[in-house]
């Protein structure tokens, strides 16, 4: 029987890349998983790239859960990694264990959460036996408040984050638009793997956001080259299938409409 890549596999990874994507639902599970990778994020850019709100802080946990859900019923294989959304982690710690908890239940492999300033709560989380990846650079949940935004470039602030993540318990740490050489140093320094997301070359892995990688999103991050035009491969489909409908064409070619008999 088939199970999920675990945690600490992930860790023995340090210094050997890997590739990871955010999933949403069980559309693109089957294609993440044939092409070999297996390690997924049910990222709360879910708000952005699926429910349309203008930043992630509109996520709920019952959004995560539901989402989630649907990529654990999905997949087999990928650790599947869950976002703890804005709010559902920084009230107490009792409180980010049980949001952590929930998603577990709901088919976690284990959970993220942005910002070294809850370095406390990753201790808590992970004492209560959840494997937690750490977020840190840019925090989508709380940059319109703060930083924007823009790259990160504050050397020692960002090495002390990293630090302070690690020593909290976390088995990996995202590295969010974090300048290239900052990031460089972080992971050489650090003993567990660095998963960047327009953080350069150097960090152990990357992830990417699947809409931006597809070229599904209208106004990808500057960072992000599409790996292919999904977005006009699909606009042709529905084209060719408007003009098949108006034209009286729809049905009648057997190699594109099977037509009960
Ligand atoms: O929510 C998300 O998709 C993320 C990635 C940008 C890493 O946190």
């Amino acid at each position: 029987m088939q199970r999920r890549v675990r945690s600490n596999e992930i860790l023995a990874r340090k210094g050997k890349p890997f590739a990871s994507v955010t999933a949403y639902d069980v559309s693109f599970c089957d294609a993440i998983e044939a092409a070999g990778i297996d390690v997924v994020l049910v990222g709360d850019s879910l708000g952005n790239v699926i429910l349309g709100y203008p930043s992630t802080v509109a996520v709920t946990l019952a959004d995560m859960v539901r989402h989630g859900a649907a990529v654990a019923r999905a997949t087999q294989r990928c650790h599947l990694i869950i976002d703890l959304p804005f709010m559902s982690y920084e009230v107490s710690d009792a409180q980010a264990i049980h949001s952590a908890g929930t998603l577990v239940r709901a088919g976690a492999s284990s959970v993220k959460l942005e910002g070294a300033t809850h370095a406390d709560r990753i201790r808590a989380i992970v004492d209560a036996g959840i494997p937690v990846v750490a977020h840190i650079g840019v925090g989508p949940q709380t940059a319109a408040l703060h930083d924007g935004f823009g790259p990160r470039r504050d050397r020692s602030s960002l090495l002390a984050d990293a630090h302070a993540v690690a020593a909290a318990g976390a088995f990996a740490v995202v590295l969010e638009m974090i300048h290239a050489e900052i990031a460089a140093e972080i992971t050489q320094t650090l003993a567990i793997p660095t998963i960047g997301i327009g953080s350069g070359p150097q960090c152990d892995a990357q992830i990417l956001v699947l809409n931006d990688l597809l070229g599904l999103t209208r106004e990808p991050p500057p960072f992000v080259r599409p790996y292919a035009d999904v977005r006009g491969i699909a606009t042709e489909a529905l084209r060719t299938y408007a003009h098949d409908v108006r034209s009286g064409a729809f049905g009648r070619d057997p190699l594109r409409v099977n037509m009960p008999t």
